[in-house]
């Protein structure tokens, strides 16, 4: 879900739709905002899409208000309705709450409000909060602050809120407990301080960003912000950074979906996260940011990496490279497996969370665990100042910039080029790898942007040719071998989660051990076989598919004749260092899933179900 909330000078019904808007990757279930109208609270919510509740707000976009909140939700507890949309209310109507995360003693404390005497209105956990807070500014003499402390003593679970009561008709009150949440400050001429979830919400009218911490409580006016501990409502202080993020990049720039702007993107994005990282001229590498000394690395005895979705595939591909060059064991687990399960960790395991948001619950919870463990962990993340980070003893940056379509094209190919720094620098400072190998490894990588600059337009056509023929498959299977198998893993889950085809990745070689018994006429397997130390066990394996009849289509290196021969369709890609060939192969794949679920006619950027960061279990 996302939070977004403004008390200043603008009006607030635009500034809060606005901020909806660049936060719905995080939740499109239904949505809802709540200002303060010179009668009291004036609630709207719609089902469904933003638009819906933008539909709604026609007469009041000028409301002369200038305090409110906004939510766009992913259900947990309660259907997507609009009876469950957000904000809730207590029982007078004066005073609400917005809310990410989950409580999970809601049920009890609702049947203690009950027997109260309050009634609910919807099945939601949050609006037990609303009732809570009500119940102690009723009780006692209370102020806000005061009221939200005593709720949250008795809620257990994870949660970002924000509150708005008439009695106290100037402020804004949020809380950070395990959910994400940053300010924004307004300055010069503007009055006005936000709340949000995630920065690009914040990023049309400041960039000056406050990142609270977990049992933060902040109450923030147009003038300004002050923020306590939960605990002890003690002030503590929290300083305002400059963030160089800037409000073109949370937009499509004439492009028709985020999601083809962010595949485009992809040769700046992989330029920015290496760049500052190697010397090309000496072959060297430089990562500061890990945390590591040169000794707590050669100690290192494994290393295990963590993750969720996309994610996890990058982690795939990183077990191939750091075990090449390396020479240290590598596990890779799913951040939801990983936490329950007897865990061998000790201070010689170097722990990897990699994760785009920073705010997945696994892999959060994962990285808890880890921690506790005495392990040392270093994050590959995506968002400054995110969750993650702040806990991890280093992070290696990507510098995606903001992705908002909610599959992940540019975050993923970014995560496998610092998994790939990272390999190239523990194997620098191990002494693993040759320095003229390293050196040329650098300068692949160097040409690497190059390369995805110049293919881009052409893919793009072709893809859409491929897509025309197979928009109506059912299944589709997306076969590879060695380093390259994770992104048939990634290839199908692309296809799968926007074009609502159903797709399977498999190792190439494990396909007659149960897929091949899927292959007829109407069976498209996708195959890639670029010319590496495994083409011919691939292309074995693709004969086996031509055997039966399977629709092949084949992605290879150019100047290969062989492999025209064997398939029905083939897409060239240009011979680059094999190791980089999981960065380069996945760009073709994001556009074959792109322009199916386009011709589809399908949501692209917000595919149903799904959301961008799932900060839930
Ligand atoms: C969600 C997204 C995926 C993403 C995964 C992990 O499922 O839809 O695109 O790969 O979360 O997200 P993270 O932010 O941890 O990389």
């Amino acid at each position: 879900c996302g939070i977004v909330g403004y008390v200043g000078s603008r009006r607030v019904v635009p500034v809060l739709l606005e901020g909806l808007k660049r936060l719905e990757y995080r939740g499109y279930d239904s949505a809802g905002l709540v200002y303060l109208g010179k009668n009291g609270l004036v609630k709207h919510r719609a089902q469904g899409k933003l638009l819906n509740l933008e539909a709604k707000l026609d007469q009041v976009r000028q409301t002369p208000s200038h305090i409110g909140l906004g939510h766009t939700r992913w259900a947990t507890h309660g259907s997507p309705s609009e009876l469950n949309a957000h904000p809730h209310s207590d029982c007078h109507g004066e005073l609400v709450v917005v809310h990410n995360g989950i409580i999970e003693n809601f049920r009890t404390l609702r049947e203690e409000l009950q027997a109260e005497g309050h009634v609910f209105r919807s099945e939601t956990d949050t609006e037990v909060l609303a009732h809570l807070i009500e119940s102690f500014l009723c009780g006692s003499r209370c102020d806000l602050v005061g009221a939200v402390r005593r709720a949250l003593k008795k809620v257990k679970g994870s949660y970002a809120i924000g509150v708005l009561w008439t009695g106290e008709p100037d402020k804004l009150v949020a809380v950070r407990s395990q959910s994400p949440l940053v300010l924004g400050v307004q300055e010069n001429d503007e009055r006005g301080c936000l709340l949000a979830s995630d920065i690009p919400a914040l990023l049309p009218y400041t960039n000056r960003v406050v990142y609270l911490e977990d049992q933060d409580l902040a109450v923030i006016r147009a003038d300004g912000f002050e923020v306590r501990k939960l605990s002890n409502g003690r002030k503590v202080k929290r300083p305002i950074h400059t963030i160089d993020w800037n409000p073109a990049m949370a937009e499509k720039s004439g492009y028709t979906h985020f999601m083809l702007k962010e595949i485009f993107e992809q040769p700046q994005a992989i330029l920015n996260t290496f760049r500052s990282r190697i010397d090309p001229e000496h072959g060297q590498l430089c990562l500061p940011e890990l945390g590591l000394s040169d000794r707590d690395i050669k100690g290192i005895g494994r290393i295990v990496l963590l993750a969720c979705g996309s994610s996890w595939h990058a982690a795939l591909v990183a077990k191939y490279w750091l075990e090449q060059w390396v020479g240290i064991p590598v596990e890779v687990d799913i951040a939801s497996e990983f936490r329950y399960r007897r865990l061998l960790l000790d201070k010689n395991v170097l722990v990897i969370p990699i994760t785009q948001s920073g705010e997945t619950a696994d892999t959060l919870a994962g990285t808890r665990l880890a921690l506790k463990s005495g392990a040392k962990v270093v994050a590959i993340c995506n968002v400054l100042g995110s969750t993650i980070t702040r806990e991890v003893h280093g992070t290696l940056y990507t510098h995606a910039g903001p992705e908002i379509g909610v599959a992940s094209t540019k975050a993923f190919t970014c995560q496998l080029v610092a998994l790939f720094l990272l390999t190239l620098y523990l194997a620098q400072v191990r002494g693993t790898m040759a320095s003229r190998e390293r050196l040329t490894m650098i300068e692949s990588l160097v040409e690497l942007p190059v390369v995805l600059e110049r293919e881009l337009p052409g893919w793009q056509e072709e893809m859409e040719r491929l897509a025309e023929e197979f928009v109506k498959s059912r299944d589709f299977l997306f076969l590879a071998r060695g380093e390259n198998f994770p992104i048939a893993l990634e290839g199908a889950l692309k296809l799968k989660e926007i074009s609502y085809i159903h797709a399977e990745g498999y190792a190439a070689g494990e396909m007659k051990h149960g897929p091949i018994a899927l292959i007829d006429r109407d069976m498209p397997v996708l195959a890639l076989v670029p010319q590496n130390g495994v083409y011919d066990k691939v292309v074995a394996n693709v004969e086996e598919v031509k055997a039966r009849h399977g629709r092949l289509i084949l992605l290879g290196s150019r100047g290969d004749a062989n492999i025209g021969r064997i398939a029905d369709h083939v897409v060239y890609l240009p011979v680059i260092l094999p190791d980089l060939n999981p960065i380069l192969y996945t760009v073709p794949l994001q556009l074959l899933a792109y322009q199916v679920a386009r011709l589809r006619g399908c949501d692209v950027d917000q595919p149903r179900n799904l959301a961008k960061s799932v900060t839930v279990e």
